[in-house]
Parts: C-alpha cells; sequence; structure tokens
C-alpha cells in the first residue's frame, strides 16, 4: 500500500453534490504507548496506541456549497508524492469556534486543506463555513488538535462518501484516519475505536504508518470502561509545540534506541491488554511517560514540559499506590497535566484520592473525569 489508492476519483455511481453540511464529534486520545519522532510527510518514526477518550471531544459541521467560481488549479513543483502539496486554489472557507471567527485557526486549516488536496480534490470545487466546538475548555492545556483534524477528516470524508456512495466503510474510515494524520499526526488515532494503534507493527494486523486501526485483538475486561481523569496542572501554552519536539528526534542521541523500543513496548502492552495484567500495565505505561519526557530533556535544544506539580502529583500517585494496593497510575503527553488511569472497579477509591490528595496541584483545583470511548460519531 503506498497511499494511491486513497486519490479521489469518480466512480460510476458518483453523484451530485451542489450544497449541505455534515456534522461529526471526533474524540481526544491518550497515547499509552507514545508517538514521538515523525519522518516526511507525517510518517511516525515508532507504532502508537492509544486509549480512545468518551467526554473530551470536539464537534465539527462543515458547510459547503458548489463554487461560482472556476477554482485556480495548479501543479507547481513537478512532485510525484501524492502527498505534497499539489493542488493550490484560494479556497474560500471561514471558521468558526463557538459561534466566534477564528482567522487565526484558518491559517492552520488552510495548510491542511493544501496537504490533503490531491487525496480530496473535489473540494475544490465548493466554498466552506467550517463550526467547530470543543468538550473541554480552550485554555485547559489540553491538545484539540487531535479531535479537531479527525472531526474535520471525517466531515471531508462524507462529502466524498456522498459523491461516491459505494465507498467501503473500511476505505471510509482508513482514509479519514489518513487525511487526520496529515493534520496531526495524533489525530490518525482518533477516528475509530477504543483502543488504537497508528504506526506499522508485525504483531498488530493491518497495521500501516499511513492511519490508525483498532487495535485487533480481544481485550481483556480489567480494561474495559477504563478511567482517565485529567488533572489541569499547567493551562497555558506549551514552551515548545509538538511538532518542534518531534523534529528534535532527528539526530537525537537515543533516537534509534527509542524507536526500538516503542516496538518492544506495542508487543508488550498488546500481551497485557488481552491478559489482563494491571501491574505490567502500570509499569508499561508509567515507563513510556517519563521515557517521553526524557527524550525531549536529551534533545538538543533541550526542554522540560513538566512543572513542580506534575512531580509533586507523580510522587503522590506512587505512595498512594504502595499503601492502597491500586492500580492507580499516571501518563503525560507533550505538556505539564497529569492524565490519571485506573480500573474502573477502582473508581471511588482513587476519585476519594484525587480529591484528597490531588487537586491542590491544579490550577485553579481544576480536573476532567474522563474514561475510554468508543470513537467518532456522526451527529
Ligand atoms: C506526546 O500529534 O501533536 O502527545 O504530528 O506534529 O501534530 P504533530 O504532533 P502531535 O504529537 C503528539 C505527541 C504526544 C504523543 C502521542 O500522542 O502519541
Amino acid at each position: 500500500m503506498n497511499g494511491n489508492e486513497f486519490i479521489y476519483k469518480t466512480d460510476t455511481n458518483s453523484t451530485i453534490l451542489e450544497d449541505g453540511s455534515f456534522t461529526w464529534r471526533a474524540p481526544s486520545n491518550i497515547a499509552l504507548v507514545k508517538y514521538w519522532g515523525k519522518r516526511e510527510v507525517q510518517l511516525p518514526e515508532n507504532p502508537s496506541l492509544s486509549f480512545t477518550l468518551s467526554n473530551c471531544f470536539t464537534e465539527t459541521t462543515l458547510e459547503f456549497k458548489r463554487a461560482k467560481e472556476a477554482p485556480t488549479v495548479s501543479e507547481p513543483d513537478g512532485s510525484t508524492d501524492f502527498e505534497q502539496t499539489l493542488v493550490q486554489k484560494v479556497f474560500k472557507f471561514d471558521v468558526f469556534l463557538d459561534g466566534k471567527r477564528k482567522p487565526e485557526f484558518e491559517k492552520k486549516i488552510g495548510d491542511f486543506i493544501v496537504r490533503v488536496g490531491k487525496l480530496v480534490s473535489f473540494i475544490s470545487d465548493y466554498d466552506f463555513i467550517i463550526k467547530t466546538h470543543n468538550s473541554f475548555p480552550h485554555s485547559s492545556g489540553i491538545a484539540s488538535s487531535a479531535s479537531g483534524m479527525a472531526a474535520l477528516s471525517l466531515c471531508i470524508m462524507s462529502m466524498e462518501k456522498a459523491l461516491n456512495p459505494s465507498m467501503s466503510e473500511e476505505l471510509f474510515y482508513q482514509k479519514a484516519s489518513l487525511l487526520a494524520r496529515l493534520g496531526s499526526g495524533s489525530a490518525a488515532r482518533s477516528v475509530k475505536g477504543e483502543l488504537v494503534v497508528w504506526g506499522e507493527h508485525s504483531n498488530i494486523q493491518g497495521s500501516s504508518d499511513l492511519f490508525g486501526v483498532e487495535f485487533p485483538h480481544k481485550v481483556h475486561e480489567n480494561f474495559k470502561n477504563y478511567q482517565d481523569t485529567i488533572l489541569l496542572v499547567d493551562k497555558g501554552e506549551k514552551v515548545v509545540s509538538s511538532t518542534v519536539g518531534h523534529n528534535l528526534m532527528h539526530g537525537h542521541p537515543f533516537a534509534q534506541q527509542r524507536f526500538k523500543q516503542a516496538n518492544e513496548n506495542i508487543s508488550k502492552l498488546s500481551e497485557i491488554l488481552q491478559n489482563g495484567d494491571l501491574k505490567a500495565f502500570v509499569n508499561l505505561v508509567e515507563s513510556e511517560a517519563l521515557t517521553l519526557h526524557a527524550m525531549m530533556m536529551t534533545s538538543n535544544p533541550y526542554f522540560i514540559l513538566m512543572k513542580p506539580n506534575t512531580l509533586q502529583i507523580i510522587d503522590k500517585i506512587w505512595k498512594f499506590r504502595a499503601t492502597s494496593g491500586s492500580n492507580v497510575c499516571f501518563t503525560l503527553d507533550a505538556g505539564a497535566n497529569v492524565h490519571v488511569l485506573f480500573p474502573s472497579n477502582e473508581k471511588k477509591l482513587v476519585n476519594d484520592f484525587i480529591e484528597r490528595e490531588l487537586v491542590d496541584f491544579c490550577q485553579k483545583n481544576e480536573y476532567i473525569s474522563d474514561s475510554v470511548g468508543s470513537g467518532a460519531k456522526q451527529m
């Protein structure tokens, strides 16, 4: 599979679409085995595996209308790579977040549309209004790029499906994930399924660097409805963006070892998810989180995204686990917030602990209670 099969073509059953709208709700996700390091174009250096969330999501409506003016299309650089910037057009689209025009989002979405242009060339025939809403507060330090890019990609795919109704469901979701990936790597994991693997791995049948796939094995009861309470330690802008961080893995002294470890951890986690070994889960997930931050600290330039309260929380979790016998653990993404993970049968025990010992380390005592969800939904 080289990706060319994803290029839009009209088929014999193609229909005409004048105007309309599609709405999708796509979830955020939290990686257990982390994606950190990528190569062109938005391809991961190692496979990653995430839990899909339920309460943290983006809902996006894409309104479209056939454009009156003919688009300006050019194929500028003679590139043959299907994912390169091939379609250039003065797109007309306005972006609204919670009803307010957001010109600052338009640059990011414009870049995305140019990047996916060749794959969904029909979009150059339309003008768009994009209306979007996040379930979590904008300034919570929770990245909306995964859920946002996934929701928008699914709306674009609904257009493609309306134009080519015979498209299979499998192709629909694979291509939605592929488009989302081109917007933000982790967005590839925000489309379908409770547990999603993105990146090729020999133990995960069907896995691909191009798009995310549902974890293909039966998951043990212990991991059903797993809980994730997100402690909002720092709601500010990140000092170093993920994209810059990923790029610092080029020439990083530990990069190759890290990519190898991530591959091994996918194999180990795959076993753990099937056999229900909670102790092994805790060990692997926390090690992944700390390794991610160790990569940041050993980059050049080096940087630290954790805050003192991040470490206070980790220390409290370790002490609580040692004395209570709980299987609570933490993971981190590229920021200071802490995701507290625990089985659903420990809800009362861990929620009491969070209220009693951890909320004081959160900005304005704020946190978000979430749990594993099943993937994006069309509204
Ligand atoms: C630490 O997907 O935000 O959360 O592809 O540049 O948009 P871009 O990066 P992004 O990176 C996420 C990194 C991470 C780990 C993970 O989610 O796997």
